[in-house]
């Protein structure tokens, strides 16, 4: 595949790109630094249009091929913001500043999708138009959505959906993905059981909101074992029990329990909201007490439309080759949901090599999965809409 060999020849200024975000690493929708070094450094390519502030600091860059028979529109995604972690990597472009971090590659994905955006600048060696989306606050801002509901799909042309996350303790440069889920959905709950308060030795003469909490915790793991299908996957914890008491002696007026929901799979995403709901409010009930239940929706199940898969997997093949195609998913989110939700694509993962786990103040991104990465972006390109 020609493009990595340009990417050999990039490697140098893509790397220092990478290293300068990654020494000025920003959080959430906070990443303006990070945004005009990306629309500076598209326009230099000559990209046709760039444009910034979609979904508040993100930037798309559009670059038209040679000929556009077919009104052909691809969308490659990454994602700009680091996190609220203290460096520890010793590296010579650690972070300057304190408390914040590249700890999750974002810095090589933006740098990887600049250098795709580079090379097909330069050789436009396709038939359609390539939109590059840089994304902020995909940890835990919604930047994603925030991009997509400010028009990123209609205002574009958007027709398929691309993104990458570089995996720690995958061979460097190398490729895994699969069909269907491959990351969850994550969903957060917090339970409020009100009953009647009073002294421990007068039962009688109180609603008991432990009892009451004590029996919704245990009858929440039947949503899991008894309501959905036990070929499908769902996880319920429950995290945090407190009371407004500190007594041995004081049954509580109020119980508050916090925890999670994930799950693969729309569907079973659905039944999990509303079991925990009718378990905890009836449970409640049948103990004289009342729970009032907050189920709170984070990131959708990243889910990659299996046609998109086979091109994804099959641009990595001619990269790496012995692409793994059967691995399991994650139950952690990803925020490129709410594109791939938006239109079919697919979300790959490209190896990092021998490195501690991504959020670990230890981990750095591997420079050396540049080539790789960018190649496989430029390559989706390339493959989707063929030169005419
Ligand atoms: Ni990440």
């Amino acid at each position: 595949m020609p493009v990595k060999n340009r990417f050999a020849e990039l490697l140098p200024e893509i790397t220092a790109w990478r290293r300068d975000f990654h020494e000025h690493p920003e959080l959430l929708y906070d990443v303006h630094r990070t945004a005009g070094r990306v629309a500076e450094l598209l326009a230099s390519f000559g990209c046709d249009e760039v444009v910034e502030g979609i979904g508040r600091t993100g930037v798309v860059g559009v670059i038209r091929g040679k000929t556009d028979s077919a009104g052909r529109v691809v969308g490659l995604r990454a994602d700009m913001d680091a996190l609220p972690i203290t460096e520890q990597t010793g590296a010579p472009y650690a972070s300057k500043s304190p408390g914040k971090m590249h700890a999750c590659g974002h810095d090589g994905h933006t740098a990887m999708l600049l250098g795709a955006a580079k090379y097909l600048a330069e050789t436009r060696n396709f038939d359609g138009t390539a939109v590059v989306i840089f994304q902020p606050a995909e940890e835990g801002g919604g930047g994603g959505l925030a991009m997509v509901e400010d028009g990123l799909v209609d205002r574009f042309g958007i027709q398929e959906f691309y993104g990458m996350h570089n995996m720690p303790g995958m061979p460097v440069g190398s490729f895994a993905i699969k069909p269907g889920p491959m990351m969850a959905a994550a969903d957060q709950f917090d339970i409020t059981v009100t009953g009647k308060g009073g002294h421990a030795a007068k039962p009688h003469e109180c609603i008991d909101t432990t009892l009451t909490a004590a029996q919704i915790i245990v009858a929440m793991q039947s949503v899991v074992s008894r309501n959905i299908d036990p070929l499908k996957n769902a996880v319920i914890s429950v995290c945090v029990v407190s009371t407004d008491s500190t007594a041995h002696n004081v049954i509580p007026q109020v119980v508050k329990l916090k925890g999670t929901a994930r799950s693969l799979d729309p569907g079973v995403r659905d039944q999990l909201e509303e079991g925990i709901t009718r378990v905890a409010t009836n449970i409640a009930a049948a103990m004289g007490a009342v729970a009032k239940v907050d189920y709170q929706r984070g990131y959708p199940v990243t889910m990659n439309d299996p046609q998109a898969t086979d091109w994804a997997a099959e641009v990595a093949e001619t990269i790496s080759g012995g692409v793994k195609t059967d691995m399991e998913p994650m139950m952690g989110g990803e925020d490129f949901s709410y594109m791939l939700n938006e239109r079919p694509g697919a979300y790959i993962w490209v190896g990092n090599g021998d490195t501690a786990m991504v959020h670990h103040p230890a981990y750095n991104f591997n420079d050396e999965a540049i080539p790789a990465g960018s190649s496989w972006y430029a390559g989706m390109i390339e493959a989707r809409m063929p030169a005419a």
